[in-house]
């Protein structure tokens, strides 16, 4: 079966109707990134089916604008932490954090290649009140200070959830004594050897607590929370996505683009001051300790997706990719691979992922470097190729790794055309 024809099919199959679950018994919920890129595949094939993944999304937006990670649209059993865990009192029911926030982004590429252009402009403009809604949020409750960067309060937001970038932050965090018993499903379904440590999950579910004793109030958390982090993937993604929700709000005649611009030139200056001269690349940083977080991951690319770069920090980012590329086979592993925490295998602590392929890559074309961006679309396709639409592959040997039968990897190979 054609790689198309394939991925064609696992979207068909992961489809719960008008959304997307990323993978059966895993992640059997709408996850927000997800939905995204899920998305994005939707749209070669059936574009009513794709703006209709957002429609389900926002179904879970908070009052307070809020979008929270998982959309708990129906009750599954093979994933923890759910519902009740979470107790958000939202319905649909809702986890209580959110994820990096693609929507804007994705709702424009969407309308610019969209065939039916009625459609998609009578589906865009009735997103993008709830979009804007979104990014009031981030800006209003999790930069109150205007530091031009957002406060992260837990390892699931960033979508890198055992990336060795939170590895100090994390190990700060008190269990909870009072932690609730509960049992792992995801190692269940997974290797366990594929998967973030039981240490992490102790720590992941104590964050949860935290979270419920404020009420989930995000004033409270920025003094009580002990995870607190400027995450690469968010900044960069929310930078991104208020430059095309600006171009959207241009568009479309709402008239926001003098508030979105302000949040804008915050943001563009405070990306930049992550900029390691001697690494040669970004780093994202612990707020607890107001200090860098000195480990390459491969989103210490994605101020290049954001478009926050100089064209000389974009000429020093393909050298260090060059370095990662002479140590690996297959690009972008998720964590430098000449750091000491890097493992080949462990979910974020290594393994390449096609999503963050698709944005680095976009990145390096956007600033004038076709061949890095070739390079790396190659790879994802030689992946692909080799062990199907993954979740996370070996950089080195290539395997299929975490979820098989994933949408979002599925979704790059119709979007990105892998
Ligand atoms: C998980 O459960 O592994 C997810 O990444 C949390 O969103």
């Amino acid at each position: 079966m054609s790689l198309e024809r394939e991925a064609i099919r696992i979207l068909r199959a992961n489809d719960r109707g008008g959304f997307t679950i990323p993978t059966a018994g895993l992640y059997p919920f709408q996850w927000l990134w997800d939905a995204g890129f899920s998305a994005l595949g939707w749209m070669k094939f059936d574009e009513a089916r794709a703006w209709q993944e957002f429609e389900r999304l926002f179904e879970g937006q908070w009052a307070n604008g809020m979008l929270p990670h998982i959309v708990f649209h129906r009750p599954e059993a093979t994933y923890f932490p759910g519902p009740d865990r979470w107790g958000t009192r939202h319905t649909p029911p809702t986890s209580g954090i959110t994820q990096p926030p693609v929507v804007a982004s994705f709702v424009r590429m969407m309308l610019e290649q969209a065939e039916d252009q009625t459609l998609a402009q009578t589906k865009a403009r009735a997103l993008y009140p709830k979009i804007l809604a979104y990014h009031r949020w981030f800006k209003r409750e999790r930069d109150p200070a205007n530091t031009g960067l957002t406060n992260t309060f837990h390892p699931w937001e960033t979508g890198a959830d055992n990336s060795p970038a939170w590895d100090e932050a994390l190990a700060r965090v008190p269990v909870d004594p009072t932690l609730p018993p509960y049992t792992r499903r995801d190692t269940s379904h997974v290797d366990p050897s594929q998967r973030p440590h039981q240490a992490e999950y102790d720590r992941y579910l104590s964050l949860l607590e935290v979270y419920k004793r404020c009420d989930y109030d995000q004033l409270r958390l920025h003094r009580e929370c002990p995870f607190r982090v400027v995450s690469l993937i968010i900044d960069c993604v929310l930078h991104r996505a208020n430059r095309d929700l600006a171009w959207l709000s241009a568009r479309f005649g709402f008239g926001d683009e003098t508030e979105i611009a302000g949040w804008l030139e915050a943001s563009q200056g405070a990306i930049e001051a992550l900029w390691d001269e001697e690494a040669g690349l970004y780093y994202n940083y612990d707020r607890v300790q107001d200090a860098p977080i000195r480990v390459g991951t491969s989103a210490s690319f994605l101020p290049l997706y954001a478009g926050t770069s100089s064209p000389q920090r974009a000429h020093r980012l393909v050298r260090t990719l060059e370095s990662w590329a002479e140590q690996v086979r297959y690009l972008v592993p998720s964590t430098d691979p000449g750091h000491p925490s890097y493992e080949p295998q462990r979910y974020w602590r290594g393994p390449v992922w096609a999503i963050m392929n698709y944005l680095i890559a976009q990145g390096f074309a956007e600033y004038g470097y076709p061949e890095a961006a070739e390079r790396i679309h190659q790879d994802t396709l030689k992946l692909a190729e080799l062990s199907g639409f993954s979740e996370y592959y070996h950089p080195t040997t290539g395997a299929g790794l975490g979820g098989g039968e994933f949408s979002w990897t599925a979704a790059m190979a119709l979007w990105w055309e892998v």
